[in-house]
């Protein structure tokens, strides 16, 4: 990395992802010249640690992003709608981690280990797409296999961390859990229904074709990243009673034959994948080992003998870790190294 110094905000800096992109900047030693600390008004004053030093949270405004060179904002689509172009105009570039700017022809949607090339176009907008967090697990494994042999359809099947949803879903999760021991009532406040010892075939909302708005970015954003608008991709997405990391059941047909073997062997090389896969053993990625690591972790390769060109995978990665705050440092890393 190049020695230049980058003045940095964190919008969002209070919340379950953007508390951990503070983690990343310090523990990936990011060149920070300074570091901003923005949410709310309701969070204003409060205290932050970055580096041993206490800073004060500031609430976003319109004059938040003067002399900052990055903004990386994870606040909701809502407020990157609104202050992503604001901070973009004041010549600060924005690596947004919302659903708000990702499908935009116009703004790079960006996965380092895939597509880290795509960044350079950033300068249309002044601003950079961080994926949906089980879209870049997903194709952080796929991406080898699609460069070898082309992909030709997806069926994914996820299982989805309630970190995810924010701090307020993680204490929903434990609130109804501690409640269902104790034989008291608990409180459905976040999700449709209760989390706790269930499963809930619905995340975001529904759309008028039967999917859910998260299953369309899987489709949407695997598209992108991989830049083939060609591949035929169905999803269902699961959140289930875990705290970190998403599991993802992925069967993958390929345009041309790929043996269990071969998969295990190009992913072995692949950046940010570990194999884990020795079944006899018991050992295949679990929530638990992805979980406060980088990694995307890949097991139960093997052939689908369904079909005459087809590989059943299971990939999990922590959700919000290289799901959303990692990578959004990571390409933070590569404007810094590349660009600024
Ligand atoms: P605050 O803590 O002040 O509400 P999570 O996804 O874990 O719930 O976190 C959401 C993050 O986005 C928090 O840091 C939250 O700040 C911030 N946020 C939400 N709405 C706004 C807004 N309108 N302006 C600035 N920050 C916001």
């Amino acid at each position: 990395m190049s020695e230049k110094k980058v003045n940095v905000a964190v919008v969002g800096a209070t919340g379950a992802v953007g508390n951990q992109m503070i983690v990343c900047l310090e523990e990936r030693n990011f060149p920070v010249k300074s570091l901003k600390f923005l949410a709310s008004a309701r969070s204003a004053g409060r205290m932050l640690r970055f580096r041993g030093d206490m800073t004060a949270v500031e609430e976003l405004t319109e004059n938040s992003f003067k002399d900052v060179d990055i903004a990386i904002f994870s606040a909701g689509a809502g407020t990157s709608e609104k202050f992503a172009p604001i901070a973009a105009q004041c010549g600060c570039i924005v690596v947004d981690n919302s659903s708000q700017w990702r499908m935009n022809p116009d703004i790079p949607l960006v996965v380092p280990e895939v597509n880290p090339h795509a960044i350079a176009a950033y300068t249309k907008k002044g601003i950079i797409a961080n994926p949906n967090c089980s879209t870049i697990q997903m194709v952080v494994a796929l991406n080898p296999i699609h460069k070898k042999c082309g992909i030709r359809r997806l069926v994914i099947s996820t299982y989805q961390a309630v970190s995810g949803t924010g701090k307020k879903a993680v204490d929903e999760l434990f609130d109804q859990t501690r409640a269902m021991m104790n034989f008291q009532n608990y409180e459905t406040k976040v999700y449709p229904h209760r989390i706790a010892f269930n499963c809930l075939p619905h995340i975001d909302k529904f759309m008028e074709n039967g999917y859910t708005k998260e299953e369309m970015k899987m489709v949407n954003e695997t598209r992108k990243i991989l830049e083939d608008d060609r591949i035929g991709i169905t999803a269902t997405t699961v959140r289930v009673p875990v705290y970190y990391s998403h599991s993802e059941s992925v069967n993958v047909e390929t345009l041309q034959h790929i043996s269990a073997d071969e998969v295990r062997s190009l992913l072995q090389n692949a950046p940010g994948v570990k194999i884990m896969d020795d079944p006899q053993n018991n050992v295949y990625p679990l929530a638990t080992d992805a979980a406060g690591q980088d990694l995307t972790l890949v097991g139960r390769i093997r052939e689908d003998k369904s079909i005459e060109n087809g590989i059943d995978m299971w990939i999990v990665a922590d959700n919000i870790r290289k799901g959303a705050a990692t990578n959004a440092v990571q390409i933070a890393e590569i404007l810094a190294k590349d660009y600024l």
